[in-house]
């Protein structure tokens, strides 16, 4: 075995959101997914996160979960109703105050908070009022950008403006997969800009309420593949590269949105055949490009990209495989390990810059076994893979400098209610008992050794 040990600075730690884990839905204001999961058939089993992980009740006992787990860091994000049930105008000064009492928690347990803005729980009136996108949410988002970095800028050190604004915008206003919902892809694009927007503006305003702490955003990136060798696959994939990856990395790196994209949509008639993109104002792009001190990466799976329009091209010889069902987890998302590897290598060479893996992990739903051990082997291998290839990322000269699992423990996933189980630690939803999973002993080993297991450090 080769030494597979992590630089002694890598920070190791565990992720959730709001939304996803804290119930106690008296104690904030609606959010478009108190909305979406009262809407029938959007979210799988009519479930809701009213009670979820009444982590707002537990949050000690999670703390100490995460003592056991040893990681220095723990991002979480804050529920924006919670601290200001309307999205803007009052505060809520029990929801800040809950806030409050977990940072100190975490900061007296020796684990550094990493606080997440927006994790997609929004204000159901700003939602009224249009949403994303309305660029009025850009100047709501910054004054609770404000209020959260007044409060908690004097032991806050690490700041994540938002999580995967494609998600936000694109499943959210697109797809309508997400809340609130909409299916305009204009308005979606529009909600997209918004969200960068925001994140530029809110850039400067953590820095000032919160002196010498580090801002960045996460992306969620896929890495992808054409199907095959045609020139229809390869384009498909170069558009896919451009609608999931570039259009955010781009602006954010100060290079605007990309121009073969920008045509694609102009095509698609998702924004005017010519002139400027509707809603983009002057100055937006440099206030996007705010120079930040990190990117976050959420990586679960790659892309394999096929054209539809020429599907008997795309049985073209050197084609890659559909993923088999078994290389896939619950979610039915596939276990690629090296396309980690494949990004992190591609950000080195095109977007350098410090990146922290903010999440990634497994839907598995192994449960405990009659002597309540939970052998979940498969979301351990999942993770050994990953974290192989983070290692090999950082030994090919990729500047990673953490890596959170996600998740914490089994919650609220989304469209999927309660069905898939992401955590470290198992959750019983009628008892809210917590179990270690054996693939959380294992993340618990890394974390102590800094070091893949079995490795000779
Ligand atoms: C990401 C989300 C996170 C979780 C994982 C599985 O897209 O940020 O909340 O749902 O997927």
């Amino acid at each position: 075995m080769p030494d597979q040990s992590f630089p002694e600075s890598f920070l190791w730690g565990a992720a959730t959101s709001s939304f996803q884990i804290e119930g106690d839905p008296e104690g904030r204001g609606h959010s478009i997914w108190d909305t979406f999961c009262r809407q029938p058939g959007k979210v799988l089993g009519r479930d809701t996160g009213d009670v979820a992980c009444e982590h707002v009740a537990r949050y000690r006992d999670d703390v100490q979960l995460l003592k056991r787990f040893g990681v220095g860091a723990y991002r979480f994000s804050v529920a924006w109703p919670r601290v200001m049930p309307f999205g803007e105008g009052e505060v809520n000064e029990a929801g800040l105050d809950f806030y409050d009492r977990l940072v100190d928690e975490l900061l007296a347990q020796g684990i550094d908070p990493w606080v997440t803005l927006y994790h997609w729980d929004l204000p159901q009136s700003l939602q009224d009022r249009g949403g994303w996108p309305a660029r009025r949410t850009v100047d709501a988002f910054v004054r609770f950008a404000d209020v959260m970095s007044r409060r908690l800028g004097d032991r806050v050190g690490n700041w994540i403006t938002h999580n995967e604004p494609w998600c936000v915008a694109i499943l959210g206003y697109q797809t309508g997969l997400h809340a609130p919902g909409w299916k305009d892809p204009a308005a979606a694009l529009a909600a997209a800009h918004h969200v960068l927007l925001s994140h530029g503006q809110a850039v400067p305003v953590i820095r000032a309420n919160a002196p010498g702490a580090r801002v960045g955003i996460t992306l969620n990136l896929v890495p992808s593949v054409a199907a095959s060798n045609s020139e229809a696959d390869h384009l498909a994939n170069q558009q896919f590269d451009g609608h999931f990856n570039r259009w955010f990395l781009d602006p954010l790196a100060g290079r605007g949105y990309p121009a073969d994209q920008i045509e694609h949509y102009r095509h698609q008639g998702f924004v005017p055949a010519v002139g400027p993109l509707p809603f983009v104002q002057e100055g937006d792009l440099e206030t996007i490009a705010a120079p930040t001190d990190f990117l976050g990466i959420n990586y679960y799976s790659r892309g394999i990209i096929r054209s539809d329009a020429l599907p008997e091209e795309a049985n073209a010889p050197r084609s890659v495989p559909e993923p088999a069902k078994d290389s896939c987890t619950d979610i039915g998302w596939e276990v690629w390990p090296d396309g980690l590897h494949d990004l992190l290598t591609r950000l080195r060479d095109d977007y350098p810059q410090p990146i922290y893996i903010t999440e990634n992990g497994a839907a598995y739903s192994t449960g405990p076994d009659d002597d309540g051990v939970v052998r979940d082997r498969k979301r351990q291998a999942y993770l050994e893979g990953h974290l192989d290839a983070c290692w090999r990322a950082i030994r090919d000269g990729v500047d990673l400098q953490g890596y959170f699992v996600w998740s914490l423990m089994d919650n609220f996933e989304w469209q999927e209610g309660y069905s898939q189980r992401f955590g470290v630690v198992w959750v019983d939803f009628e008892t809210q008992e917590r179990v270690i999973k054996e693939s959380g002993h294992y993340y618990a080993r890394v974390v102590k050794q800094n070091a893949l297991d079995g490795s000779t450090s």
